[in-house]
């Protein structure tokens, strides 16, 4: 899930790819490396290093300039062949060189017949193998025939950039199952992985499509198939800027979108709002498909399955549609019992996860109806879905995902109701009610942000430990899987997420006073049973933080610490309790002194399986 730029113009590049790299980090920051036409000798120069892009700009403040005004460039995220200058992108040779993106699941056998050819490999990349197979075909004269042979040879992943020694003025792209768009300026075109890398120099860009070959040069674009065939596409531009995915004043990108919340959500629901009813017709979702679908599943990975978690939860109380939820990466492998009755909704923030696409690609070929809730526009994962329910979270740049959790779940609180109402498992009236509470909660979140020191204090408490407990019943274990998550994905404190009552039967054992739990009991009906299990756990010696109600009265044996949340229906809740979860993980984080934003081992946008 590496991240790739490239620009031809009449600027000096490679400021330009910098920048533009320093916006796809959050793709991978194993290593970095540029290639760059020379624009005295016209031959293709490369540098790169291990490490993060600070350290392949402090290797070019020494000798190693570039000098060219066309360019790509690659942040990597390692899957074949560990994080090492040598295995960094770019690969080639003085003939074709290349930045990539996925993975080349043939790239043994490849690699075998490329040694018998002579070619000798230095990296334990499965990129080199295209490189060089590019340069086997590579003419000299013909770019695209070449592309269009190693198209027909390689398996896998890829988003490639390719620069070839005879045409220095060219960039050449292809893409299949890894994100890439085409940008387009005054005299200058850009490719790259997502659109927040080319904001700063231009709104206006291509996304190209699946197996397609891109060609820019200083006019813009030109797009063919794989058979060669010259193709016009549309022209797009951004609906929001580079300031709107900067990190505008905050530490961390991690709390900057944690403030967002509030708006993410309005952005969100009220398009899908009318005259106090959910409404997803403009998605092309309508109440006759609806009330359809005998069954739902929701696949997904990591916190995007934990809001289909609660989706579950909410859509089985109120509507009585019995909703399955799987990771993307079991799903794919199990063979699930699917039919043509069925729903099977898709959450991504990103829309390019390798393992949730592919579970869209095996819903669709038994004749499951598909809806993905996704947050990048135009991504794989939207497009190939037969309906697409866009959250409006705008760019989410940190690693850890917090505002696109938010909104995914509150597309999941519309669709239940909606179903619900069509159900009649509930009246219009409710209907109506539970929208409006619904509208409400940007301001209280507005509220919960204010306990920002508290959550400090609490994270304070817990920075020394190893292990944590998360526990709650119902709503509150499916918010516990998500807090837990976030804590340990970046501060690196291991805890794991239980069901209150689930305890006494194994995990117990392991508490003792150094092992805190936090509770979370934000469901009033299972409040007493919860407060039963966490004086289980305090009987045990673990300290215990309690997440729940302002309006409830707690023992004050019951806890060390209690945070206490604004009061809206329970069934709400999980919006209003996720943000001292994400607030806690963050300062816990930040007082361990991580990269919050970018934890290590991790990427964003997870394009490989
Ligand atoms: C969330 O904090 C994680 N970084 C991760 O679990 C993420 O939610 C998961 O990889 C799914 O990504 P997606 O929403 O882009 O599909
Ligand atoms: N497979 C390539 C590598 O390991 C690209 C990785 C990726 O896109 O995640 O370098």
């Amino acid at each position: 899930m590496c991240g790739i730029v490239g620009y031809i113009g009449e600027k000096e590049c490679t400021g330009i790819l910098l920048d533009s790299l320093s916006k796809l980090e959050y793709r991978g920051y194993d290593s970095a490396g540029i290639a760059v036409f020379d624009k005295h000798d016209k031959t293709i120069k490369t540098i790169k290093a291990k490490g993060r892009l600070k350290d392949l700009e402090k290797k070019m403040k020494g000798e190693d300039r570039l000098y060219g005004c066309c360019g790509i460039g690659h942040t990597r995220w390692a899957t074949h062949g560990e994080p090492s200058d040598i295995n960094s992108h770019p690969h080639g040779n003085a003939r074709v060189t290349i930045v990539h993106n996925g993975i080349i699941e043939n790239y043994k056998k490849l690699k075998e017949f490329l040694e018998s050819k002579g070619y000798v490999f230095e990296s334990q990349t499965d990129t080199e193998t295209v490189a060089k197979l590019l340069d086997y075909y590579y003419d000299g004269e013909n770019p695209i025939e070449c592309i269009k042979n190693v198209i027909n040879e390689i398996e896998g992943s890829y988003a490639l950039g390719i620069l070839f020694k005879d045409y220095p003025d060219t960039i050449y792209a292809i893409r299949k199952d890894s994100p890439l768009i085409v940008g387009k300026g005054k005299g200058e075109a850009f490719i790259a992985s997502d659109v927040p890398a080319i904001l700063k120099f231009t709104k206006n860009y291509y996304l190209l499509d699946e197996d397609e070959i891109a060609v820019l040069d200083r006019s813009g674009a030109k797009f063919y198939t794989k058979f060669g065939e010259l193709i016009t596409k549309e022209l797009i531009t951004a609906d929001f800027d580079e300031e709107s995915a900067a990190k505008g004043g905050y530490e961390h990108f991690m709390l900057k979108e944690i403030h967002e919340q509030p708006n993410a959500i309005k952005m969100t629901v009220t398009p899908r709002v009318t005259n106090g009813m959910p409404d997803f017709s403009e998605c092309g979702l309508t109440e006759k498909m609806l009330s359809g679908y005998k069954r739902i599943f929701v696949i997904a990975c990591g916190t995007a399955m934990h809001a289909g978690t609660v989706g579950k939860y909410v859509i089985e109380r109120l509507a009585r549609v019995p909703v399955t939820v799987d990771l993307a990466s079991e799903f794919r492998y199990r063979n699930p019992i699917l039919n043509k009755e069925d729903l099977v909704i898709l959450v991504s923030q990103s829309g390019e996860t390798a393992d949730t696409l592919a579970a869209l690609r095996l819903a669709k070929n038994v004749g499951a109806a598909t809806m993905s809730i996704v947050n990048v526009k135009g991504s794989s994962i939207a497009r190939e879905s037969d309906i697409v329910v866009y959250t409006h979270a705008g760019p989410e740049i940190s690693v850890a995902s917090t505002k696109a959790y938010m909104v995914q779940i509150a597309v999941f609180y519309l669709l239940a109701f909606q179903l619900a109402y069509i159900k009649k498992t509930i009246s219009k009236d409710e209907c109506k009610r539970l929208v409006s509470v619904m509208l409400k909660v940007p301001d209280i979140i507005e509220n919960v942000l204010e306990l920002s020191d508290t959550c400090s204090y609490v994270a304070s408490k817990l920075v020394n430990s190893e292990n944590l407990l998360y526990i709650g019943r119902g709503l509150d274990y499916a918010l516990s899987m998500e807090g837990s998550l976030k804590l340990k994905e970046i501060s690196y404190i291991h805890s794991e997420a239980y069901a209150a009552g689930e305890l006494k039967h194994g995990t117990i054992s392991l508490v003792t006073d150094q092992m805190p739990v936090i509770a979370v009991a934000t469901q009033r009906e299972l409040f007493d049973k919860t407060v039963s299990n966490v004086k289980e756990v305090k009987a045990r010696g673990a300290k215990v933080i309690l997440i729940t109600h302002k309006c409830m009265s707690v023992d004050e044996e019951a806890a060390d610490y209690v945070i206490k949340l604004p009061t809206i229906d329970d069934m709400l809740m999980p919006m209003i309790g996720v943000v001292p979860l994400q607030l806690i993980a963050y300062y816990a984080s930040v007082l361990r002194g991580n990269d919050v934003d970018k934890p290590r081992n991790l990427a964003k946008s997870v394009t490989v399986e």
